[in-house]
């Protein structure tokens, strides 16, 4: 990630506290400001200063709208944290931008130039975006070390995968991730015997260690102590700037921590965006979410 990604989302977390758009519309005009250009292989063109951006997205399962006119976009290096009721659209919103389902009608690219819903769920992945799922999904019978070497195999065929060795600068990157995920002194251990929160850190390691530029993360904290929850929050702040972070979250208290835009999220469409506070005081959100 260069100094220009970082500064763009700096200056965008700087800037969240004025920031209101209705549904519908958002910041980087759309389609006319150049979305849809021609692509350079292997790159994120983020010229626009977005890494993400959905323009009404909508998608019916037996013709109930789960996602309905969705537009939402992203800075490069941003943490945006995403907040709403059961059945808003939270989930369907990354199984769409992921590839895993596909709209009925709207725009989802990624950065300038990269339109995702010309990309299959295993492409976009390569193209530089991880997910997070809600349960960790770690192999339990490998220790921490093997799980994050596996990371860097997968799309590798059986036999390039028997050969694989990691070379200097993947080793590296894997010391690095340890440390990021405060797993270092248990590389050895086996994933089996980590505690709930360590596997959640060990699976987010996996990713990391693709380095993709955004990370889609859904309730990461769910199940946690409050110790693995504040450790977490630490987490993603050092991710930040150096990725792009959609975190979707029900935990108040951790979205405080961490958030500087928060969009709240209903009936398949953005209700109110803005920092905590604001969303929080908003009687619709206060309505439909927060509760009197
Ligand atoms: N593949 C599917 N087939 C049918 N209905 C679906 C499908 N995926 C999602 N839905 C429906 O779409 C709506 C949105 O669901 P979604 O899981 O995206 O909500 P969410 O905001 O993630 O909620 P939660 O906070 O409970 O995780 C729900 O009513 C859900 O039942
Ligand atoms: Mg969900």
């Amino acid at each position: 990630m260069t100094p220009d990604l970082m500064e763009a989302g700096a200056e965008r977390a700087a800037r969240a506290g004025s920031i209101h758009y209705a549904s519908g519309s958002t910041e980087s005009g759309g389609r006319e400001a150049g979305f849809g250009r021609i692509a350079t292989p292997g790159e994120v063109d983020i010229t626009h200063g977005r890494i993400l951006y959905l323009e009404d997205v909508s998608v019916s399962f037996d013709g109930f709208k789960a996602i309905n006119k969705l537009s939402l976009d992203i800075a490069p290096g941003e943490l945006r944290c995403i907040i709403g009721p059961n059945g808003a659209g939270k989930t369907t919103m990354m199984d769409i931008i992921t590839g895993k389902t596909r709209p009925d009608s709207g725009t989802v690219f990624f950065g300038s130039t990269i339109d995702l819903l010309r990309h299959r769920e295993a492409d976009i992945a390569q193209l530089g975006i991880g997910r997070k799922f809600q349960k960790p999904t770690v192999f339990e019978h490998l220790t921490v070390f093997e799980n994050l070497e596996l990371a860097l195999k997968t799309n590798k065929g059986v036999r390039a995968s028997m050969l694989f060795k990691l070379d200097s600068a993947q080793s590296d990157r894997l010391a690095e991730v340890l440390e990021t995920i405060h797993l270092a002194e248990s590389v050895s251990r086996l994933a089996g015997n980590l505690s709930h929160g360590q596997k959640q850190w060990l699976e987010i390691g996996m990713l990391l260690m693709q380095d993709p530029k955004l990370l889609l993360l859904d309730e990461p904290v769910a199940g946690m102590t409050d110790e693995e929850t504040a450790r977490t929050a630490e987490l993603f702040l050092t991710l930040k700037g150096k990725h792009s972070l959609m975190v979707v979250e029900h935990d108040m208290s951790f979205i405080r921590t961490i958030s500087e835009i928060v969009t709240v999220l209903c009936d398949g469409s953005v209700l109110a965006q803005g920092t905590l506070d604001e969303v929080q005081a908003d009687e619709r959100v206060i309505e439909v979410y927060l509760g009197r």
